[in-house]
């Protein structure tokens, strides 16, 4: 066979073999038996192996996933992914309803979806076919998964039938179908791994491990529900999904269009009962308002769009036995205790343990090793007692008395006045704190280290490696290669990775060392306020409380940090290693002639990637956002921009530019 024919009858079999993946993962209606399919599969297979230079990422083949074992990059969402706000009552939903009335007028239409419970992601398509998939991360930026994404059968790689726009995002939820999920935990136990808590964890798990080979046997699967882009077929959310179905995508079955919230109310009950006898978990019921143009008048706040609500329904109980109490020191030194249950089945997954917050909340329950529970599942992984059954209370029990001594290190415990929370005193001295900390540290919402889990970091403090976070930065590989368990090459990594952090900006720093109270949020306005460590650390309550979002719970616990000596070297020592101690500036703002001002792009540019304008207009001190507003400046279009844009800008007066007067403008 020559090399045009192979191409041509590779490109067949991957036409075909996509359509038939689609027959069979998306609409559950298989054409050919699946031998047939093995058999076109193998052609394909040996092809492709015969000329490697006909490879494309898009191939039926590339679903089993490669070995490469990576860290994941990241990439920016041109939309932002927002969340839900939630709604737990009718109530609520009735002043949703009234909220969009007022703007919507009376007709207008909601569509009622369920809501699944996995993880969401946004998968790029361009001119049809699959280019990235991201995960949310923190809704801005998120982690680049796409080979673990390409081993989903039912996403298509690349998109059949027309009309769909040349560049859109399809968001969607990647789960875990309980059977399978009960399967892999299965495996797990027999392999003596850790079982997953529940299908969202398996999913959210799978997708993050770094070798897709590993996520290709893992049984994921994703429904869509969201498309973005600027020329979408129509104004209706419902009937763009409706079309992308056609294009190949997994589109859920159950959605329905009402034009009341009885109506929608209506589907909720339905579905209360009905989504029990589903394959895969549901939580809830997501209500959007149907038409984008009404989306788009509604907008949205920085968390959520007003123009959709999710209505969670309650949590389910379950009745077991409660055998013992035991406790668990934080990295604080808070000690919480955990009530170990006969385990139960709950909402699809089987608990053995529930937490119970504190001593004042076993004396509210009164609750007794030997009794009869109620365990719940709210929105936390772990689930929590309710209440207790005292009919059917064993005679002979007594009321719990809470530990005196820490079940780590043997101290006396200590509580505050006011506070609910027994804590471990001994903050140096009592290892799951010492750890905590570290792990803290090193978490990705802090330090970002990779590499070192949870598992190493108890190996460097059990072989007296590392003490505090400051010992991270004399580790040598050498060191860690002695270690259990690590190779040379995490070894290498984990050294890496750690050099890597001296780059993390102040703030996270900041909510690295774990002070008590000073979460991300608090970490980041404090580091903005005061913009260094030394000037946090003359702070006094006043000041401090000064400082908008800071109260005096916060004040007061920042001052008693600084105040220990041992932390004040912590800081000097961390500050040595070559960590950020202070604001660098903003570095996304650059000085130059477009300082203050904000641009929006669309379309396609001769000069430049979509990306590098970007970062064009970023080096001239300007701002680029991803929709207009009245901030907006200009709008930079170029060959084939948005309409929607083009038209919105006409409407708010924004000036239209093409790339050659930006040139101009920036003086380049
Ligand atoms: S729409 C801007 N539809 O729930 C709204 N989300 O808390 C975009 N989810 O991030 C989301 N089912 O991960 C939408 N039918 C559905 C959903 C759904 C589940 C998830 C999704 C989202 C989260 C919101």
């Amino acid at each position: 066979m020559d090399r045009e024919e192979a191409r041509r009858k590779i490109e067949k079999l991957r036409r075909v073999l996509n359509e038939h993946n689609y027959y069979y993962y998306v609409l559950n209606q298989p054409r050919i038996s699946d031998f047939e399919f093995d058999m076109l599969m193998h052609e394909l297979e040996a092809l492709e192996k015969q000329f490697p230079e006909l490879y494309d990422p898009a191939s039926p083949t590339r679903r089993v996933g490669n070995d490469i074992n990576r860290e994941f990059k990241q990439a920016d969402h041109v939309y932002p992914m927002l969340s839900l706000s939630n709604a737990y009552s009718l109530e609520e939903l009735v002043d949703f309803d009234r909220r969009v009335r007022k703007d919507a007028g009376a007709d207008f239409l909601y569509v009622c979806e369920l809501k699944y419970d996995g993880t969401a992601i946004s998968l790029v398509y361009n001119r049809g076919r699959l280019q990235q998939a991201i995960t949310r991360g923190d809704g801005t930026r998120g982690d680049v998964v796409t080979d673990n994404i390409r081993t989903i059968r039912s996403i298509p790689l690349v998109l059949q039938g027309e009309g769909y726009p040349d560049h859109f995002i399809m968001r969607g939820e990647v789960y875990m179908p309980r059977d399978g999920f009960d399967r892999l935990n299965r495996e797990r136990i027999e392999r003596g791994e850790e079982p997953f808590a529940n299908p969202r964890n398996a999913a959210a798990g799978t997708l993050k491990l770094q070798n897709s080979a590993q996520v290709a046997k893992r049984p994921l699967d994703c429904f869509l529900y969201y498309i973005l882009g600027e020329s979408l077929p129509t104004d209706s959310h419902y009937e763009n999904l409706q079309t992308a179905r056609r294009w190949g995508f997994r589109i859920p079955q159950v959605m329905e269009r009402h034009g009341s919230i009885e109506e929608v109310f209506r589907f909720i009950n339905r579905w209360e009962e009905e989504r029990r006898s589903l394959s895969y978990d549901t939580d809830g019921v997501v209500i959007k308002v149907d038409s984008l143009r009404l989306q788009h008048r509604l907008g949205s706040t920085a968390k959520s769009p007003r123009w959709a609500i999710a209505y969670k329904y309650k949590a389910e109980q379950a009745k077991t036995r409660l055998l013992s109490i035991s406790y668990q020191v934080g990295r604080t030194g808070t000690v919480t205790p955990v009530a170990n249950l006969d385990p139960v089945l709950l909402a699809g997954t089987t608990v053995k343990r529930a937490t119970l917050h504190n001593a004042d909340q076993i004396k509210l329950l009164d609750v007794r090793p030997g009794d009869t529970v109620y365990i719940e599942k709210g929105g936390e992984i772990i689930p929590k007692i309710t209440g207790v059954d005292l009919s059917l209370r064993p005679p002979d029990s007594t009321p719990v008395e809470f530990i005196t001594y820490c079940p780590a290190c043997g101290s006396l415990l200590k509580r505050n006045e006011g506070e609910a929370a027994w804590f471990c005193p001994n903050e140096t001295g009592c290892p799951p704190q010492i750890k905590g900390r570290i792990e803290h540290f090193i978490s990705r919402k802090a330090m970002n280290i990779d590499g070192l889990g949870e598992e190493t970091v108890d190996l460097l403090f059990e072989n007296g490696l590392v003490q505090d976070p400051a010992d991270l930065y004399h580790l040598s590989p050498g060191q860690l290669v002695h270690l259990e368990r690590l190779g040379e090459k995490s070894a290498a990594n984990i050294i890496r990775s750690i050099e890597k952090s001296k780059q993390v900006p102040f703030e996270r720093v900041l909510y690295a060392l774990g002070i008590r109270f000073v979460g991300e949020t608090v970490a980041r306005t404090l580091a903005r306020h005061f913009q260094s460590i030394g000037r946090l650390r003359e702070a006094s309550v006043e000041t401090l409380t000064a400082v908008p979002e800071v109260g005096e719970k916060i004040a007061g616990s920042v001052v008693h940090w600084f105040a220990d000596p041992k932390n004040t070297e912590l800081i000097r020592r961390l500050k040595e290693a070559g960590l950020r101690m202070e604001i660098a500036g903003d570095p996304g703002i650059a000085e130059g002639p477009f300082n203050g001002l904000q641009f929006v792009v669309s379309g396609t540019f001769t000069r430049f990637s979509r990306d590098d304008i970007k970062t064009f207009i970023e080096e001239h001190g300007g701002k680029v956002t991803g929709s207009l507003s009245s901030r907006t400046r200009y709008l930079v279009a170029g060959g084939q921009p948005g309409p929607s844009k083009m038209d919105k800008a006409q409407t708010l007066g924004i000036e239209i530019i093409s790339e050659e007067e930006l040139v101009r403008m920036a003086g380049t």
